[in-house]
């Protein structure tokens, strides 16, 4: 593999343990401003600092991100399709090559809908964008989208997969389903599971637990981090699971400690000097002393 390629890869997927943990925050590139991103800044700031990389759109990481701040990238190059617009799977390629290395990009990502009207065109897409930042060393992540009517089943899953991993993606992100051992294993890449819409914390871990156990290489998680009332403590519990051994109890043990040691540390009163204290004279020299 290409040096460029795979020191790329690397700082996405840790070499020391094989596993990944990208904090997703590109979901207004299609709904607009999400529930608990309404000011990516204020969201992104507090937790970046335990995910291994950040996936997001340029907009986002020029506004909201410090370009002084060492958080590896993973660029969203896909889009042109909205929520409220006729077809989500209408997505071409948004943003150049030449604009992700401007933005020192660790990998990009954009979205095939297989099974879906335009999947033609995103798994065309996904070829060339393939081809494209391959000769800069700039690995690509491929996103199984789901339409609407689509189910998240194995079955149709695998066939996503390793749709995505023929045309040449690096990284493939997915969904966790039932028999997620036989989506992985018809996959010749690192697999990533999304989050998806926001559970019970217990929960989230669980299906963090469960996708590790089973074999995918880490999380590409937005809205079970962010959109949890303690985004921080959660992070740090879906860091125990990804990058170390915890099991769900442990990790949701930790989620909780670290839930009471914030709430016992905001209900410190702050230190502040006694201004009525005027028993204490103040310094002052004895100008007599010789
Ligand atoms: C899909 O590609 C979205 O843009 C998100 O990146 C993805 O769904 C992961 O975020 P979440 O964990 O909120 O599902």
């Amino acid at each position: 593999m290409d040096w460029g390629l795979k020191n790329r890869i690397s700082k996405i997927i840790n070499p020391l343990d094989n596993r990944a943990l990208m904090l997703a925050v590109d979901h207004g590139y299609f709904l607009g401003p999400t529930e608990k991103l309404e000011n990516p800044q204020k969201t992104i700031k507090p937790i970046m600092r335990y995910c291994d990389s950040l996936m997001l759109t340029r907009g986002v990481q020029r506004t909201s991100v410090d370009a002084a701040y060492p958080i590896p990238i993973v660029l969203r190059v896909s889009g042109g399709s909205s929520i409220i617009g006729e077809d989500l799977s209408n997505e071409q390629i948004i943003t150049s090559v030449k604009e992700a290395i401007r933005l020192n990009a660790s990998a990009l990502a954009m979205s095939i809908f297989v099974g879906s009207k335009y999947e033609h065109q995103t798994i065309v897409n996904l070829g060339r964008l393939v081809n494209e930042a391959e000769e800069y060393g700039i690995p690509v992540l491929a996103v199984t989208a789901v339409g609407k009517d689509m189910g998240k089943d194995a079955r149709y899953l695998s066939l996503a997969c390793r749709i995505a991993a023929e045309q040449g993606a690096h990284i493939v992100k997915t969904y966790y389903c039932e028999n997620f051992e036989k989506v992985v294993e018809s996959c010749p890449v690192p697999i990533i599971i999304a989050g998806g819409k926001k559970l019970p914390e217990k929960d989230a871990l669980a299906l963090t637990y469960n996708a590790i156990k089973d074999g995918a290489t880490g999380v590409d998680m937005g809205r079970n981090i962010w959109q949890s009332d303690n985004p921080v403590p959660m992070i740090k519990a879906v860091r125990s699971i990804v990058h170390g051994t915890n099991s769900v109890e442990q990790a949701y043990t930790l989620y909780n400690k670290l839930c009471n040691e914030t709430k016992n540390n905001k209900s410190k009163k702050p230190f502040q000097p006694n201004k009525n204290n005027k028993s204490k004279k103040p310094f002052q020299q004895n100008k007599n002393k010789k």
